[in-house]
């Protein structure tokens, strides 16, 4: 079977980790199209600011690798679940919260996002909210998910860590037979808050066994830099876990070296202010670090201004290894097939770099070997 690696190795098995790309010689679209699973979409809805524009977009498999559950809480599960439990909502309905999701910054979108889960109180609610996620991400093309969730968002609002972590775990443990998609579950740390409280969580959750894969580090940026993070993540790495951390969102690319040289980290989530720094491109180049870039979530917190300024391309072009992911779907517009119809729209990406920015995100998760080999030949790498 012909692959976009070129020769196929003996086994058929592609090289993982450090493949090459595909040149543009290499690489045939309407090879990897013909055994593709999902069907195909149709643009129907643009960005408010965004043309229009009606074009059939393939659907590939992909790996999401960067998904905040706490944001897949679209507007209509918000309102079920405080109906549910008996919480008077400070909106009058779907629209008067609509009207909210207008961001100016990373912090303003933080507001809304902690305020919006009081109303996860039971792990009948995590989990409802997690099996709403796979069942939409699955519809996306997603095969492969990473999901992190913010136990210190719900232990310091009184939710037991027992009740959010089993809550989402009883979903991830049976999505593959459910939804078609393996999952992993990653617990990301509150980088406003103290090192101290993630140490304590990090000690229970390792305590009571819990079924994480990895840490990460997420919310407010600037002025939370890596270096206040060193011991949790030493710890986390001793304890055998993944390691993951926002950086180079809203912060400068300095948190990007920092994150990966004082906290080893093997992913960096949004990286797109690299471009801002030729050595560190270089660097992130020759090593392959996985940036998990989410085009639409940075339109709409305003890291870029529209997404036909988005560096998407221009990282494609550096040759970093980037991938496409939603962040936050409920938030910001939508879900993994809708940023990569977005993409197409607007920024013309062609299937040879959506192929690319696929197989990148396959490569670049910690799903097993067994795993990244069945969803690349899905692919049509064999
Ligand atoms: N950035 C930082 N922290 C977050 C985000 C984000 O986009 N979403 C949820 N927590
Ligand atoms: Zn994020």
């Amino acid at each position: 079977m012909e692959t976009y690696d070129g020769a196929p190795e003996p086994g058929g098995a592609p090289a993982l980790s450090d493949a090459p790309l595909p040149t543009a010689e290499e690489a045939n679209p309407e090879h990897a199209a013909k055994d593709r699973p999902a069907e195909d979409q149709t643009v129907t809805e643009a960005a408010a600011d965004e043309p229009v524009v009606e074009q059939p977009v393939k659907l590939l498999p992909v790996a999401e690798l960067h998904l905040h559950i706490e944001g897949t809480l679209e507007p209509e599960l918000i309102f079920a679940l405080a109906e549910r439990n008996g919480i008077e909502l400070p909106y009058a309905d779907l629209d008067e919260l609509r009207a909210r999701y207008e961001f100016t910054d990373l912090q303003s979108f933080l507001d809304l996002y902690y305020a919006n889960m009081a109303v996860l109180q039971t792990e009948q609610d995590f989990a409802d909210m997690t099996r709403a996620y796979l069942e939409r991400a699955a519809a996306a093309g997603v095969r492969h998910a990473e999901i992190m969730m913010d136990p210190q968002a719900h232990v310091s609002r009184g939710i037991p860590l027992e009740t959010c972590v089993n809550g989402v775990a009883s979903v991830l443990a049976n999505s593959l037979a459910e939804f078609g998609v393996s999952t992993l579950l990653i617990a990301a740390f509150l980088r406003d808050l103290s090192e101290e409280s993630a140490l304590g969580v990090l000690e229970q959750l390792l305590a009571m066994n819990a079924p994480i894969a990895g840490i990460g580090l997420d919310s407010a940026e600037v002025g939370n830099p890596p270096a206040k993070f060193e011991r949790l993540f030493a710890r986390a790495k001793e304890a055998g876990l993944h390691r993951i951390a926002h950086a180079g969102e809203e912060g400068p690319p300095s948190y990007i070296i920092d994150a990966l040289e004082l906290l080893d980290v093997e992913r960096i989530d949004h990286g797109i202010r690299c471009m801002e720094d030729p050595d560190l491109v270089e660097h992130l180049v020759a090593e392959r670090v996985p940036l998990t870039v989410c085009p639409l979530s940075n339109v709409r917190l305003r890291a870029v201004d529209t997404l036909a300024e988005h560096p998407l391309p221009a990282m494609l072009a550096a040759g970093l290894n980037v991938s496409v992911n939603s962040d936050d779907p409920a938030y910001f517009g939508g879900y993994v097939d809708d940023n990569f119809v977005q993409l197409q729209t607007v920024l013309g990406l062609s299937e040879f770099d959506r192929v690319r920015l696929a197989s990148n995100s396959i490569r670049s998760s910690f799903a097993d070997d067994e795993r990244k080999t069945e969803l690349l030949a899905e692919l049509g790498y064999s």
